[in-house]
């Protein structure tokens, strides 16, 4: 799959900081259940790859990809515990070059139209717009749809269950990605049914441009 088909796997990707890798398996369980088959992981804990590897193993409907990537030596650890995809809060040439290397099908990160073309010109036309919120958000993404054309968006940052419908009704938007699906209480409580609920409720949404 490369990232557009991922993107089109479901309308939110649940971002997830994952501190206890023993609730990796029973999270990706929940929110595989209510829908979501995209799971992103950030490599922003020491549990992340272990995760990883744990989410990929007990969900074999969930396609878990790697987030956070910051440093282009990250693609081979999450790829080596069994990421699919990798998502970037920017997108550096030498990122771009290893997850292309890698064959990782990578969501990197963009705020602006010159970032945006940076990534197209090297043949990355499905991005995240990040942080998408403070960005300008909706009605920034709106604006880049015409000068843009031919470039599809994750919207991620600042996303809630009050706002993805926004996003998702944008013809340049595939899907958005955020952490509203997994909040940490629920995580700590063990509360897999109520995620699994927020979970489900977030795939119900309809993205205009899948
Ligand atoms: C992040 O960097 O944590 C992601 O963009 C998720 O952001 P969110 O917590 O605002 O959904």
């Amino acid at each position: 799959m490369n990232a557009e088909e991922i993107c089109r796997l479901a309308p939110v990707i649940p971002v997830l900081t994952i501190r206890d890798a023993r609730l990796a398996a029973p999270l990706a369980r929940a929110l595989s259940a209510g829908g979501l088959r995209a799971l992103e992981v950030t490599l922003r804990t020491p549990a992340a790859l272990e995760a990883i590897r744990a989410m990929a193993a007990a969900a074999p409907d969930a396609v878990v990809g790697a987030g956070t990537l910051t440093r282009p030596d990250q693609v081979a650890q999450a790829v080596e515990a069994g990421a699919r995809f990798g998502v970037s809060p920017g997108a550096t040439p030498a990122l771009m070059e290893a997850a292309r290397a890698a064959g990782l099908p990578l969501l990197p990160g963009v705020a602006t139209p010159s970032e945006a073309m940076a990534a197209m010109e090297r043949g990355f036309t499905t991005l995240k717009f990040f942080p998408a919120e403070v960005n300008g958000g909706v009605a920034a993404l709106s604006a880049w749809a015409a000068p843009l054309a031919g470039l599809k968006f994750c919207p991620t940052g600042g996303i809630t269950r009050a706002n993805a419908r926004d996003y998702l009704a944008l013809s340049n938007v595939l899907c958005v990605g955020g952490s509203w699906v997994a909040p940490a209480d629920l995580v700590a409580a063990e509360d897999w049914r109520a995620i699994t609920r927020l979970a489900a409720e977030a795939a119900a949404l309809r993205p205009a441009a899948a």
